[in-house]
């Protein structure tokens, strides 16, 4: 099967990629191409950013990597658990690991801020949202499913330091890649209508 196969032919328009995108609960363990991975990465890139700081950074997690991304994410849980038994400590750690390997590829996301009289760090976490839904977009158009994940460990210093990330960077989130699982039920997507979020401004 190739990814033409997969996506629809609506999903390969910007308009249509928008709309037919959800987020993918369950994805398949098969690999992904190196080269469709790429690509996600290049769209990511392509996203505005005031002052050309780029202030995107990604990590391909694949493979064993993933059960130290696991680890990773149980020692963030385990902090805000200080209380846990020895027991739970281990249940939060082999649940933290059966997570990291809900997906073959998982693309940590992290904001890193350029100094702070070149743009505020809220621009720098904006433009690397951007780029985080140039790469949800692209891989609807190639037919892979993504859900954006975070968690509370992701805010957590363990897991800053896992990717050596300094305190005023952030992680905006981990995209889970794969293909999707044909048998998983179809989501609807909800939405309000835009109207209730809109102001016009005329005169
Ligand atoms: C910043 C951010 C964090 C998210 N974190 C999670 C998460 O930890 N777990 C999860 O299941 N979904 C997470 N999501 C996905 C949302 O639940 C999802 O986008 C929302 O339900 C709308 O569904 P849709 O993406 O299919 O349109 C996150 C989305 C964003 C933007």
């Amino acid at each position: 099967m190739t990814m033409s196969d997969v996506a629809s032919p609506s999903s390969t328009t910007v308009t249509g990629a928008i709309r037919s995108r959800r987020s993918a609960k369950r994805l398949l363990d098969t690999p992904v191409d190196q080269a469709a991975i790429e690509r996600l990465l290049e769209a990511a890139t392509w996203a505005p950013n005031h002052h050309m700081t780029e202030p995107w950074r990604f990590w391909v997690i694949r493979g064993e990597a993933r059960g130290r991304f696991g680890l990773a994410m149980a020692a963030g849980d385990l902090n805000t658990h200080r209380d846990a038994t020895p027991e739970q400590r281990e249940t939060m750690r082999t649940s933290a690991i059966g997570k990291a390997h809900r997906a073959p590829v998982i693309i940590a996301v992290a904001a890193v801020m350029a100094d702070a009289n070149r743009n505020p760090d809220v621009e720098e976490i904006s433009a690397t949202a951007a780029a985080i839904q140039n790469m949800l977009l692209q891989a609807e158009a190639d037919g892979l499913g993504t859900i954006w994940r975070t968690g509370r460990s992701a805010y957590e210093p363990e897991m800053a330091e896992f990717f050596g990330l300094t305190e005023r960077d952030r992680i905006l989130g981990f995209i889970y890649v794969g293909h999707p699982d044909p048998t998983a039920p179809l989501r609807d997507g909800q939405r309000q209508p835009v109207s209730d979020k809109t102001t016009w401004l005329d005169d």
